[in-house]
């Protein structure tokens, strides 16, 4: 009989199982902070929302009668370094949203960060269009460098 036989063969067993239970904690608590910071941006971008955009698009995102253009259904909130450079910027043009004309201008918000601007598109996102998760500041900041450079 060989005794040393039977605790490798339980190792052999065991380990892969082990690793495994591991792996899968490991990713769960990496999903967990993700949807976490996920929620962060989303409440955030919620407040920055009522502050500095739903005078106009307002609280639903359906915009006011032919001032303001709806921000749900909109083609430039899929859009994101558009998105992101409308919201900096601001916007002067003639735009025509679910078939409606639009041609006030929109002030530009300067003031806000883009930790902001991330949260307000996450928020606007995630509501009324098809995100899951949130935006990144890193995609803000790349958006916006490029639109400096068109403006
Ligand atoms: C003072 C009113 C006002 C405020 C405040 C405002 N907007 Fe606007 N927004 C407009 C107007 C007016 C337009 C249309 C501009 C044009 O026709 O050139 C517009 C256009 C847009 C568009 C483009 C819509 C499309 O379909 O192309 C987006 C996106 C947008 N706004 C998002 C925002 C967000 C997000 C905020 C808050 C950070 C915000 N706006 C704050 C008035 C406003």
């Amino acid at each position: 009989m060989n005794i040393n036989n039977r605790p490798s063969g339980i190792y052999q067993i065991h380990l892969p199982k082990y690793c495994f239970l591991f792996v899968t904690i490991l990713i769960s608590s990496c999903q967990n902070a993700q949807e976490l910071k996920t929620e962060q941006y989303f409440a955030e971008g919620f407040q920055l929302y009522t502050t500095n955009c739903a005078n106009c698009h307002q609280t639903d995102g359906k915009g006011m009668a032919n001032l303001y253009p709806p921000l749900s259904g909109s083609a430039s909130i899929k859009d994101k370094a558009l998105f992101a450079c409308i919201i900096k910027n601001g916007m002067k043009d003639t735009i025509v949203v679910a078939g409606k004309k639009f041609s006030r201008p929109m002030p530009a918000n300067s003031k806000l960060t883009e930790l902001e601007i991330a949260e307000i598109i996450t928020y606007v996102s995630m509501k009324w269009s098809a995100d899951s998760t949130l935006t990144s500041i890193d995609l803000v900041s790349k958006s916006l460098q490029q639109c400096a450079a068109v403006d």
